[in-house]
């Protein structure tokens, strides 16, 4: 079945089934390996990206759920070949560990700041829970997302 989807501002249209998982449709027909495969049944976060502005766990939101919608992964956080703040302060923080859980991580901060742009740091963790990291970056990441919110 043919779907039509728009990712970081690109239509295409797919030969895919309807409930493949969105996760491999970006990873493997599209080539955006951004996006993380971490538990694969939406409780670790490493799989976020953004559907119609709302975080998602795209390991476990069929591809179906996006036909009509606009999906952001983190490559399309960047716009007009600038990095997005959230990217410039990681890479200021020094946040990324092992980086695996990262990208994940930046899509749910970046979803924050969009609906809050000046969050509490309570904002900021109640934000973050989702988002799990092995190797504890946690008190970088709150660093990070405090040195961009206004
Ligand atoms: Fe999707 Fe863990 S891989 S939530």
């Amino acid at each position: 079945m043919a779907l039509s989807l728009t990712v970081n501002g690109e239509q295409w249209s797919l030969d895919i089934e309807g409930d493949t998982p969105l996760l491999w449709v970006l990873r493997d027909e599209l080539g955006l390996k951004g996006t993380k495969f971490g538990c694969g049944v939406g409780l670790c976060g490493a799989c976020t990206v953004h559907l119609n502005g709302q975080p998602v766990r795209s390991c476990s939101t069929p591809v179906e759920m996006a036909v009509g919608g606009e999906v952001t992964t983190i490559e399309g956080l960047a716009e007009e070949g600038q990095l997005h703040a959230l990217q410039k302060a990681w890479i200021a923080e020094g946040v990324p560990q092992c980086g695996y859980c990262q990208s994940g991580q930046i899509m749910s901060a970046a979803h924050l700041l969009a609906t809050n742009s000046a969050p509490a740091r309570n904002d900021i963790v109640a934000a973050m829970t989702g988002n799990l990291c092995r190797c504890g970056t946690y008190s970088r990441i709150i660093a990070a997302v405090e040195s961009v919110a206004g």
